[in-house]
């Protein structure tokens, strides 16, 4: 399978992760998910991880100048044996000084940026999906309390663990400075990325299954 780089962008709870986690099983692609690591840096017990605690927690984003570092470190970071599909780009870039430092770096590193897939979904069914969302803390595995439980309540069906948990921003609230920032800062990129002939936009309210045929669709065009 050829490698293919590409982007999924769309609103909080629009199904990147989901579909990113099908990817990499899928077509043996890395997702690069600046929520998962920031998250991690949260945890970190650093007095830079309490500082994106307070911002994250509230729905905002984090500063440019972070994101773009933590993803830097990723690509230098190696990891591209074999087997290797290409790297999901999963809530980056979200601002366009963001999408310019991908650009340059991906230059920089001569790779090639294949798409980028605008996850189409109504913000209306956003807050039930955000609502109902928990996720493996083990392996990242994502469910949701009505579409897609688990087999075994509190059991991971991928790696058994019953380390389940849901995110400090996965309020209501939250999700409202989470949108508004979304429709401000990072909605500008659909059009940044049409001009450079690279959009591509699916039902990302269709069923999962549906979804991920749509996305391989893209992928598999030249
Ligand atoms: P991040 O972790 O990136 O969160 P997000 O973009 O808000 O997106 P989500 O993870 O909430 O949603 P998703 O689209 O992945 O949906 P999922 O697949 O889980 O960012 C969090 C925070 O970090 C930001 O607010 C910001 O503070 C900071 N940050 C991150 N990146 C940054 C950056 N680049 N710059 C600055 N700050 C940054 O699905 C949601 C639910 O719906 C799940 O329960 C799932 O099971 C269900 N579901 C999924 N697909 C379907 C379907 N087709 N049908 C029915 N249910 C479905």
């Amino acid at each position: 399978m050829a490698v293919r780089h590409i982007i999924l962008l769309g609103p909080p709870g629009a199904g990147k992760g989901t579909q990113a986690k099908r990817l990499e099983e899928a077509r043996g692609m890395v997702q690069l998910s600046t929520g998962d690591m920031l998250r991690d840096a949260k945890s970190s017990g650093t007095e830079m991880g309490r500082r994106v605690a307070e911002i994250m927690d509230k729905g905002q984003l984090v500063t440019d100048e972070i994101v773009i570092g933590l993803i830097e470190e990723k690509l230098n970071g190696g990891g591209q044996g074999n087997g290797f599909g290409g790297f999901i780009f999963d809530g980056f870039p979200r601002t366009l000084p963001q999408a310019d430092a991908l650009g340059a770096l991906m230059e920089r590193k001569g790779q090639k940026l294949h798409s980028v897939i605008e996850m189409q979904v109504d913000d209306a069914a956003l807050v039930a999906r955000i609502t109902g969302r928990y996720t493996c803390g083990n392996c990242g595995a994502v469910y949701h309390d009505v579409t897609r439980p688990t087999k075994v309540p509190g059991t991971c069906d991928v790696c058994g663990s019953t380390d389940m948990r849901r995110r400090a921003d996965d309020t209501e609230e939250a999700l409202k400075t989470r949108l508004m920032e979304y429709y401000k800062k990072t909605s500008p990129l659909i059009g940044y990325y049409w001009a450079k002939g690279k959009l591509a936009s699916v039902d990302g309210l269709a069923e999962m299954d549906a979804v991920a045929g749509a996305i391989a669709k893209v992928l598999d065009k030249d």
